[in-house]
């Protein structure tokens, strides 16, 4: 009895010391309360050591909350194609925890290709799912770096060549990984399009290249996305590091775009303590390392924004402002992931995440090429030799900091064999060794002819070939770090094509790539997929698409060009790509505008194509690519009707509607995307022959007719006018075109703007 009182009694007392507690709650604690106001309570309770402390790492992937206050840390992962598995706290070594293991996505140029922005949301949920899992309060990435040449080891990571195209498709995945109370990570701003010297070099381009190319994307992420953080870029840009660069992070970031999220430096991207102080940025990861392998024995106080911060705050040669500016906006991030009392919990390669990783995979591989073997129906196809490596290797390993371990991975050869039964033999054609950053494995030449020797041999008297080959995430191939060497594919591929087409006409091409290759072979053969890193169910989404369960309906989401000589970028020579780098000799710098190329000095560059990349050099210069932007068959036919325009003319601040009639003319139900490009006849400065502004992926049952519609808005008529700085809309003639790629414009409107 006399026990159970006293239990009573702190009962009572601790009932009232909650409450107590509750009336004291602060405001920062508050999730009744305003963010804004929540934010400023907890920088009003913090030390000037507290908030220099939470602007830099404290881990490879982690940063520092408030201990004293209960403020949490942030956890980051890569980022973007899954979340990758921890790896130690201070090395880049895996920490080989046994529950980091995950569903590989698609790579985000396989997302682009589906030119669907509803699988970029179930894409942003599903793997915003598996990031809040892990405890992840930022995911780095996705990437919108825009695709200038076919060299760069990073395009698999990006969403394309088009900055309309990427901006439709990122702000989705956004939106919808950020409900799991993830962060965004937008990455790499800006203009990082090639690795080669993507630490130092200096790219110098003119005002509209910058806001009509290679910015709008990251606007997208930021106003219509409203992405919580943003990763600057290794590289310079006018002299200045991005990841402490005024113009780009003070002045069009936060001032023409009003961010109001974190940014964080790339790993090892900052450089300079007064600069990292002034110049936009929040918080600084990876310092003195590369961000991917080389280690160094700084510690985190050593860090731009640590002691050294605190110190020149403290001789008043950076203003204490600085630092309340960086720890609000940290704050904010914190209250909106790590302090989000809302957020659900998240799963982790589930069935769902399967599905849906295979439902993008589906609808993003592209059919190329196809004289009517495909879809190989499996009743009439038995005998059928895989060749090539990516049939059975494992792409989520490579390719830098995007790699990924994973639950499971279905890989091409095990889902033919599935199908198609035990008439699937395989050759592996070529060989290329294990996958290693900046390095290249040299397989010796008797190797390469005995293992192509051996495929032709076995590609005789079979039904068909499936060739699966391609790039890997190799380094010089698709891999972060280095660029490639060479436009067309690696390890005597074309030749072993060649040879095995010779020998088997029945040969289907199915590479695996995130970026665009040479077909020296492509007349030899009747039909040519390309398929994209998909990730774990990489497989499935193949075969499904060779045997017709799946109608393909992907479009490629960057031009491929014949020659790499017919790239805008590698039209003007080194200054344009990859650059220059500094040397005593006086080699080609004479003919440089005002490139500082003296020994010791960054490599410089100049974008001298300047606004025409992509499909707008190709229409421009009339180039013809070997597969534009935009193209992609059907197993069945589409056509188009008519376009018609709700009026003559448009108002400046009016809109116009134009409808266009697209028929299934086949036999089997499909998704066409039909995509709208805006050409203006005349315009005070020179523009591309034509811009896509518009897209809609419709599936139409055979013989049935869909109305495709789009609204245009004086918007999608401007151009950035860097002698005003402003975007501007020229009065005068339009036209919409119509059409199923960037070089097949089916009908066209012509309008005015009064
Ligand atoms: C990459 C980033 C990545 C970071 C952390 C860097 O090397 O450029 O994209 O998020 O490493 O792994």
């Amino acid at each position: 009895m006399k026990l159970q009182k006293s239990f009573i009694l702190t009962l009572t007392t601790a009932t009232m010391l909650s409450t107590s507690a509750m009336a004291d709650t602060p405001v920062y604690l508050d999730r009744t309360k305003p963010i804004e106001q929540r934010v400023e309570d907890a920088l009003s309770r913090m030390t000037l050591e507290e908030k220099v402390n939470l602007c830099h790492a404290q881990a490879k992937f982690s940063s520092y909350g408030v201990p004293r206050l209960g403020i949490p840390e942030i956890w980051m992962s890569d980022g973007p194609h899954g979340v990758r598995a921890e790896v130690n706290w201070n090395d880049w070594g895996y920490a080989n925890w046994k529950n980091d293991s995950v569903t590989a996505f698609p790579a985000l140029t396989a997302l682009a290709a589906t030119w669907n922005p509803e699988l970029s949301a179930v894409y942003g949920k599903n793997v915003g799912e598996e990031a809040r899992y892990r405890e992840k309060d930022v995911l780095l990435g996705p990437g919108v770096n825009i695709y200038r040449t076919p060299l760069n080891g990073r395009n698999f990571e990006y969403m394309g060549e088009d900055p309309y195209l990427a901006g439709e498709m990122v702000v989705p995945y956004i939106v919808e990984l950020q409900k799991n109370g993830v962060a965004a990570c937008v990455k790499h701003f800006a203009l990082n399009n090639q690795e080669k010297w993507r630490g130092n070099i200096n790219v110098n381009l003119s005002d509209r290249a910058l806001y009509e190319i290679y910015l709008p994307a990251f606007k997208r992420a930021v106003q219509d996305g409203k992405a919580w953080s943003i990763m600057g870029a290794y590289n310079k840009i006018w002299n200045e590091h991005c990841c402490h660069n005024q113009r780009l992070l003070n002045d069009i970031l936060r001032g023409e775009w009003g961010f109001d999220g974190v940014v964080i430096t790339d790993w090892g991207g900052a450089h300079d303590t007064k600069q990292a102080a002034l110049n936009g940025l929040d918080i600084e990861m990876g310092s003195f390392t590369n961000g991917l392998t080389l280690e160094a024995d700084f510690g985190f106080n050593d860090y731009y924004l640590a002691d050294p911060y605190l110190e020149m705050i403290k001789r008043s040669e950076v203003p204490e402002s600085t630092v309340n500016d960086k720890a609000r906006n940290i704050l904010r991030l914190i209250f909106r992931t790590a302090m989000n009392a809302d957020k659900p919990f998240g799963s982790l390669a589930s069935p769902e995440h399967y599905a849906a990783a295979k439902m993008i995979g589906d609808e993003s591989i592209v059919l190329l090429k196809n004289t009517g073997i495909l879809p190989l129906d499996p009743a009439k196809y038995k005998n059928i030799l895989v060749v090539g490596e990516n049939a059975v290797r494992k792409l989520n390993i490579g390719g830098g900091s995007s790699e990924l371990k994973v639950k499971d991975m279905f890989s091409p050869l095990d889902a033919i064999k599935k199908v198609y039964g035990d008439g699937v033999k395989y050759a592996e054609g070529y060989r290329t060794g294990p996958s290693l950053y900046e390095q290249e494995v040299i397989i010796p030449a008797e190797i390469l002819d005995s293992l192509s020797n051996q495929a032709v041999e076995m590609a005789r008297g079979m039904d068909a070939v499936i060739y699966i080959g391609g790039l890997n995430k190799n380094g010089f191939q698709d891999c972060e770090s280095s660029d490639r060497r060479e436009y067309n594919l690696p390890w005597n591929q074309d030749k072993l094509i060649e040879r095995l087409a010779e020998a088997n006409p029945n040969i289907v091409i199915a590479n695996i790539s995130g970026n665009a290759y040479a077909m020296p072979w492509l007349d030899k053969v009747p039909a040519v997929l390309q398929s994209w890193y998909l990730g774990t169910m990489i497989g499935p989404s193949m075969v499904d698409v060779i045997s017709g369960k799946i109608n393909p309906s992907g479009k490629l989401p960057f031009s491929f060009p014949k020659r790499i000589e017919d790239v805008g970028a590698h039209s003007f020579g080194e200054y344009s790509y990859p650059g220059i780098e500094g040397t005593t000799a006086g080699n080609a710098a004479s003919d440089l505008k005002g490139a500082d190329v003296s020994a010791g000095k960054d490599p410089q560059q100049e974008y001298l194509e300047d606004i025409f990349v992509g499909y707008r050099w190709h229409d421009t210069k009339k180039i013809p690519a070997l597969f534009p932007f935009g193209q992609g068959l059907s197993y069945t036919t589409f056509s188009y009707g008519k376009a018609t325009a709700s009026a003559k003319t448009m108002s400046a601040d009016g809109n116009l509607t134009v409808t266009v009639p697209v028929t299934n003319t086949g036999s089997l139900e499909g998704k066409e995307t039909v995509q709208l490009y805006i050409q203006d006849e005349k315009s005070s400065l020179p523009r591309p022959l034509k811009e896509l502004k518009g897209f809609k992926k419709v599936n139409i049952k055979p013989g049935e007719t869909t109305q495709v519609s789009f609204t245009i808005t004086p918007d999608d008529l401007k151009f950035f006018d860097d002698r005003q700085h402003a975007w501007v809309a020229e009065p005068g003639k339009f036209k919409a075109l119509i059409g199923t790629s960037s070089a097949d414009i089916k009908t066209e409107v012509q309008f005015t703007l009064k």
